[in-house]
């Protein structure tokens, strides 16, 4: 089947949602989600937005709070601007309709969370905020938005000389190709949760988006900083779910099974640490064999302040009246991604891409809390602004490219992507050895990861097109881990404890021809 659209945006989360609704009314926009359009990452995000909205806050501490989490490692001017244009926009939502959480006075009840010095986090529902803010994005959507589940994207269409995107290719379920063409091709799939055993994510996070600019030729930056949420709830003897930083923010603590508090002496921000910090030294208890819990014990009204975590734990058989949740970390959030300057422009003109897919510059080493759905709506925003300036767009070039080789329906067979979470967990989770890291790009190197990046998709399966993506991601980001000889936010490396002056705001970049600093 053809398609052809004047804006295809790939993915369905916040950040799609809110460029779909700031474009052009007379464009024809096309979402594609391989899914549902309710099963993003955002749908599920509990913590809320970051935005300084409060007399008393600032948009100099917003960006200090940023800077300090990322470890400076941002493009300073894109975070200064996520925080200035952030608090316009969370208005702009309000104004629009979004129903925020309130105190008895009317005014905006503010959380607060990890390595923020004020209570800026704007909630709706609770814990629900990503469900409640997708689904005024959805009911208000405009008609010139067709949406289209259940259908994959998994290769940008190129111009013969592969300097253009000009649209993409889907497959369905049952294996169905389509053509959809687009002068303006945004990937918005989010990041690569999925890549790893233990995750806060939708399953179906496989880093899409960041293996189809790749394999179209696209800079690729940051890699190696993978964030690991400290608190998932752990039961049954796996991670079921996350357990909201808002929740330490209210004032839970992390303490081991003997009842010692594990952030003391830590950090000074104690349990509201940044991530990294909080993650490790539970991935450290853990590790020496003890339990580690959030004591929820003294917090009032927790059913009713969160409503989700409330249900999670008890679908999970965790008693929220004992008060002790039992947590361990799990990936949570790619800081890294497809590189853009900042109106999302990759570096192949015609493709674009929005939120936790792109490498904007504005998360460094480690992203702060409840700054994801800000960036989405502030980029969704200023990208449509860009391209609305680009509509209607002139002709498509009439010759298109095409891969001298095809991969056979059995490629990718030859492990399953349990084994490859593992893998990876143990190559490039929280802790980095140069020797697991090498041995894990040796591996995906045999498994035929560099061929998988050069050769046409069109005879797999979605089931086996998403082994090689988690391939692919697995092998950007362990390449760029053993590149990187610090630590640094997220990237943690055991030969090189410490963060290294030299290596402040230097980004390993990835293309399928080079990877270099
Ligand atoms: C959380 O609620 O702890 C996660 C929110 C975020 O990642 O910003």
């Amino acid at each position: 089947m053809n398609r052809q659209a004047d804006v295809i945006i790939v993915g369905s989360g916040l950040a799609a949602l809110q460029l779909a609704h700031h474009l052009h009314s007379t464009s024809h926009v096309i979402i594609l989600t391989k899914t549902k359009i309710r099963q993003s990452n955002s749908y599920i995000a509990q913590g809320g937005i970051a935005a300084v909205i409060d007399k008393g806050d600032s948009i100099h501490s917003h960006v200090e709070d940023t800077l300090n989490a990322g470890r400076h490692h941002h493009f300073i001017e894109e975070v200064e601007r996520l925080a200035d244009e952030g608090a316009a926009a969370v208005k702009e939502l309000i104004a629009g309709g979004l129903h925020i959480d309130r105190d008895a006075d009317g005014q905006p009840s503010l959380g607060l969370e990890g390595a923020h010095s004020a209570k800026r986090i704007i909630h709706s529902g609770g814990d629900a905020t990503g469900r409640h803010t997708v689904e005024h994005l959805l009911a208000t959507l405009p008609e010139n938005v067709e949406i289209i589940e259940g259908e994959m994207a998994y290769d940008c269409l190129l111009s013969e000389d592969r300097s253009l995107c000009i649209g993409v290719k889907t497959k369905s379920k049952e294996g169905v190709i389509s053509y959809c063409w687009a002068p303006h091709v945004v990937i918005a799939t989010g990041g690569a949760g999925a890549v790893y055993p233990a995750t806060s994510n939708q399953p179906t996070m496989t880093g899409d988006g960041v293996a189809i600019a790749f394999r179209a030729g696209a800079e690729i930056a940051d890699m190696e900083f993978v964030q690991f949420h400290p608190t998932l709830l752990f039961a049954n003897g796996a991670a079921q779910g996350l357990i909201s930083e808002a929740v330490r923010g209210a004032g839970a603590k992390l303490i081991d099974g003997s009842g010692s508090l594990l952030m003391e002496g830590v950090h000074p921000l104690k349990d509201l640490a940044p991530r990294h910090i909080a993650a490790y030294e539970i991935y450290k208890a853990r590790t020496k064999g003890k339990e580690v819990f959030l004591d929820i014990r003294g917090m009032e009204h927790f059913e009713k302040q969160f409503p989700t975590i409330t249900a999670l734990c008890k679908r999970n058989g965790v008693s929220i009246s004992d008060g002790l949740l039992p947590v361990a970390p799990g990936s949570h959030f790619l800081m890294g991604g497809i590189s853009v300057d900042s109106n999302g422009c990759t570096t192949i003109p015609g493709l674009y891409a929005v939120g936790e897919a792109a490498h904007s510059g504005v998360h460094g080493a480690n992203r702060l809390a409840s700054n994801s759905l800000l960036e989405g709506i502030v980029y969704g925003r200023r990208l449509a602004a860009f391209i609305n300036r680009r509509l209607p767009a002139s002709q498509l070039p009439a010759r298109v490219f095409y891969y001298d080789s095809q991969l056979p329906a059995e490629s990718a067979g030859g492990f399953s992507k349990e084994e490859l979470r593992n893998r990876t967990m143990k190559a490039a989770g929280i802790i980095r050895t140069p020797e697991n890291l090498q041995s894990h790009v040796r591996y995906l190197e045999a498994l035929g990861v560099r061929e998988w990046i050069e050769s046409g998709l069109d005879e797999l399966e979605q089931e086996a097109i998403e082994k090689i993506y988690m391939s692919i991601n697995s092998y950007l980001i362990s390449r760029a881990a053993l590149l990187r000889t610090e630590s640094r936010g997220a990237h943690i490396r055991t030969d090189f404890m410490a963060e290294e002056v030299h290596w402040r705001g230097k980004r390993v970049i990835q293309t399928k021809d080079r990877i270099n600093i």
